[in-house]
């Protein structure tokens, strides 16, 4: 049964919640870490793009639980490709955040190139252990491939795409979930874009639901770790209440159904080529 504890293993000794905060664009990102960490949320997901991982360490710092306690993510920036610059920018996210070590480091999206190289310094970082786990982000089955031909011993835990039902990317997810690596679903509110879709809003109302936290609990049904953002802490706790419904296998059919291809975030995923 899932619950808001449950996590999913990354390694041996390292496993990912099911449940976190997104803090793209949060307006007082401390503050919306400090409300989900209360809440029970235990997955921070930020990155340098977001310019907030200060913010993000501050909460981690003053919330009260051990630092093994909260998993924080962080991502490479694309011009941030390369070794020199890959430590570089490394480093500067670990001061920014003033923490130890960071639970997954991504590449934010294989359109920086270099990604061999890149990758390498990811597997040096981790090796000295300021990185628990290494994933990737928008990457599509021919950059995993690619990668994972080139680097057999050292696979991706985690790739953090866009995923809902209305954009179920259904390549991507079964190679993924072929070769064990997680999918982490990003943007999987649509950014509230389709949350009046009328199918959504007959599922939400047959499970006396909100249609946000059926498509949290379809993404966790589906097996992807989910990231809702809210900076709100009526609707932090609201994407968190997800844990007394199971939406049916035949609902769960119907919204598998409803891809329509859109992305409301970078449409990087299925239009990139390997970029060496
Ligand atoms: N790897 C990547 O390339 C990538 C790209 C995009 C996103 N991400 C990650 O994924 C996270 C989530 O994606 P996202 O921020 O793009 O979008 P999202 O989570 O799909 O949607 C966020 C929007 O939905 C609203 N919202 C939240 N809960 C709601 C609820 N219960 N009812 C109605 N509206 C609700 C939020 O407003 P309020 O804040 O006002 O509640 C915000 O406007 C990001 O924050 C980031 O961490 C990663």
């Amino acid at each position: 049964m899932l619950s808001l504890s449950s996590t999913i293993p990354l390694s041996p000794d390292h496993s990912i919640p099911i449940l976190g905060l997104g803090v793209y664009l949060a307006d007082d990102t401390t503050g919306a870490s400090l409300s989900a960490i209360r809440t029970g949320y235990r997955l921070l997901d930020t990155a340098t793009d977001y310019r907030n991982e200060a913010e993000v360490g501050k909460a981690v710092k003053e919330c009260g639980l051990s630092r093994d306690q909260i998993f924080v993510t962080t991502k490479l920036w694309v011009t941030d490709h390369g070794r020199e610059k890959t430590l570089k920018a490394f480093h500067s996210s670990l001061k920014r955040l003033d923490l130890d070590y960071v639970d997954l480091y991504l590449i934010h999206s294989p359109s920086g190139g270099h990604i061999l190289e890149t990758w390498d310094t990811l597997i040096e970082l981790q090796k000295q252990g300021l990185i628990k786990s290494i994933g990737v982000s928008n990457f599509n089955v021919l950059h995993l491939q690619k990668l994972m031909e080139a680097r057999p011993h050292a696979k991706p835990a985690v790739n953090q795409i866009e995923v809902t039902p209305f954009l179920t990317r259904d390549e991507v997810v079964s190679y993924c979930q072929s070769q064990n690596i997680v999918v982490e679903a990003y943007s999987p509110l649509t950014k509230g874009s389709l949350l009046n879709d009328p199918g959504l809003v007959a599922i939400a109302k047959k499970y006396n639901k909100s249609p946000a936290q059926c498509l949290i609990r379809w993404s966790l049904q589906r097996g992807f770790v989910c990231i809702p953002k809210s900076s709100n802490e009526k609707r932090i706790k609201e994407n968190a209440d997800i844990f007394d419904f199971e939406i049916s296998s035949e609902d769960m059919a119907t919204m598998n159904s409803w891809n329509r291809n859109a992305w409301f975030d970078w449409d990087v995923i299925d239009t990139a080529g390997w970029l060496p």
